[in-house]
């Protein structure tokens, strides 16, 4: 008696063994069977695809008129030297307390961005120059020294005389990271000629 209902059981584990097997079939042109396939499908819209969830229809929104992206260049300052003043008195550098990782950053934009025409230790040295560009002034004089981050930006930002605007090459963020940089450089510059001569 025992036994047949041992058989019974073994049987019932056959059936569900084969049909598991059968269910979770491996043929990889098929999509497997799913459990709770919803969670696993979001329902995604492209960007330029027609959205029913929102009134005009369209996935991609608009910025709410009357605001401003967060990194966006704030829009009241022209291309001119007054401005690159007003700026240095108007704007602060976001990254003031310049944290190790933005100075790195700052490095790599410098070295790509500025290093070309500035120089390694932007004494206006650059490459650049050595093939003909008209050098820039070095970032280690007075008159550097006492600029504003703002005024930097602005120039970064807009250029000055025969420096070209970066504004399009160079995100906000980044480029207030050059200018850390740039302090970095007058720092080490400073220190080094008030290091007594062996
Ligand atoms: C294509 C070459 C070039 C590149 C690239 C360039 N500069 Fe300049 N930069 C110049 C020249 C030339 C001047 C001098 C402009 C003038 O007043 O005629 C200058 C001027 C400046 C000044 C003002 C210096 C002063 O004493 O008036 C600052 C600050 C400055 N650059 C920072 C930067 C930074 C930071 C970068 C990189 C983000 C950069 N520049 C990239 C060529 C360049």
């Amino acid at each position: 008696m025992k036994l047949r209902k041992l058989n019974i059981v073994l049987f019932i584990a056959l059936i569900v063994i084969i049909s598991a097997t059968w269910m979770l079939r491996r043929d990889f042109t098929e999509r497997n069977d799913e459990f709770l396939p919803g969670m696993v499908e979001s329902v995604p819209f492209d960007a330029f695809a027609p959205n029913p969830n929102f009134t005009d229809g369209k996935t991609l929104q608009s910025p709410l008129h009357g605001t401003l992206s967060r990194t966006a260049m704030s829009i009241h300052y022209t291309a001119t030297p007054d401005d690159a003043l007003r700026a240095g008195k108007e704007l602060i550098n976001p990254l003031k307390d310049g944290q190790p990782a933005d100075v790195e950053r700052g490095q790599k934009v410098f070295a790509s961005f500025c290093q070309p025409c500035h120089g390694i230790g932007s004494k206006g040295d650059g490459l650049l120059v050595q093939h003909g560009f008209p050098p820039p002034p070095s970032l280690l004089t007075p008159k550097a020294l006492s600029m504003n981050d703002g005024q930097m930006f602005h120039i970064v930002t807009f250029g000055q005389g025969n420096m070209p605007s970066l504004a399009s090459q160079i995100a906000p963020l980044d480029r207030w990271r050059a200018v850390l940089y740039v302090r970095t450089l007058q720092r080490q510059a400073a220190t080094l000629s008030q290091a007594p001569t062996p």
